[in-house]
């Protein structure tokens, strides 16, 4: 099967999520989801590791990430502009009841990161948005005119783990009292001026932008929801492969799996099989320096 495709996102952990997936030649005939299809990447790579027999089912929140998969003309595929809390929703419509491997790949591809429009990059100067569905909710400009200081500290602390959230807050509220804040650059502006120190990993607007983006698309809860559906419809020897890519994401993911696993007396197995967390190689990160952050955790059910 041959594909017109290109990659605007590189999928992270392309080999080690196949591996991940267990998808080999016993296993080729399988269904599988990829609940975050991105830019494709890797529901490309699962087709091309199937058999004729084998499905992919996608999910995908962004209606414009689902244009590029309407270059897939493959039978074997299919794909949901929906979120991955609606999963068995979508296997059910499809009389499928259990499903060998899923996929989540969190948070947001670089095709969003770098659209002007989506209002996600503190460095390119856009409007505001940061909605992953940007037909649906309230956008981050539109919440920034309304909210109260407390609940926009609350965000910032809670989702950025910022040290500065309460001056970043106080600051938003003086500065909207002048002009609304509409823009990328505004609110990263206000963040600079709001922090003190000026030694810092990465860029000053990180953690802020990361938790407005957090809240506004409901992700840590929807994390939650969606890996409890994800796990109920794994197979026999499915395997569920989660890479999150800050550390609120992958403590959800540690804890939900670990709750997971149980030793049972009579069978005198555990439920199921944990593999250690996986990161990209540094061959990986130096091509593709958005993966530094990526972890990868997997694990098998048992019974
Ligand atoms: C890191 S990217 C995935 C990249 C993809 N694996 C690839 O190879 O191109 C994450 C994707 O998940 C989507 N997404 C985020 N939250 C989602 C959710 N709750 N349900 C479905 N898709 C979601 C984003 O819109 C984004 O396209």
């Amino acid at each position: 099967m041959k594909y017109n495709f290109n990659f605007f996102h590189y999928p992270v952990l392309l080999k080690e999520v196949i591996k991940a997936l267990n998808i080999n030649h016993k296993r080729s005939n399988g269904i599988y989801v990829d609940c975050t299809f991105g830019g494709g990447g890797h529901s490309l790579k699962i087709l091309k590791s199937l058999s004729n027999k084998g499905k992919l089912i996608a999910l995908e929140k962004d209606p414009l990430s689902i244009i590029n998969s309407k270059k897939i003309k493959d039978s074997r595929f299919s794909i949901f502009n929906t979120s991955f809390v609606n999963l068995e929703k979508i296997l059910l419509k499809n009389n499928i009841k259990y499903v060998d491997g899923i996929l989540m790949d969190l948070g947001i591809s670089l095709m969003q990161i770098n659209d002007i429009n989506r209002g996600f990059s503190f460095k390119l100067n856009g409007f505001l948005d940061m909605r992953i569905n940007n037909t649906q909710g309230l956008s981050a400009k539109e919440w920034l005119v309304k909210a109260e200081e407390k609940n926009i500290f609350n965000v910032i602390k809670k989702y950025g783990e910022e040290k500065y959230a309460f001056n970043i807050a106080k600051n938003i509220i003086l500065y909207r009292k002048i002009k609304p804040i509409l823009t990328t650059f505004q609110l990263s502006k206000i963040i600079q001026e709001s922090i003190k120190y000026k030694k810092c990993k990465g860029h000053l607007s990180t953690k802020t932008f990361q938790a407005i983006r957090i809240f506004i698309n409901n992700e840590l809860e929807e994390l939650k929801i969606g890996l409890k559906i994800a796990f109920n419809k794994i197979s026999k020897n499915g395997r569920l492969v989660i890479i999150s890519f800050h550390s609120l994401e992958d403590k959800i993911v540690k804890k939900f799996m670990k709750s997971k696993l149980n030793f049972n007396i009579k069978k005198k197995k555990f439920s199921i099989k944990l593999f250690r967390k996986i990161k990209p190689n540094r061959f990986e990160i130096f091509s593709n320096s958005h993966s530094r952050s990526a972890i990868m955790r997997y694990i098998e059910r048992i019974f």
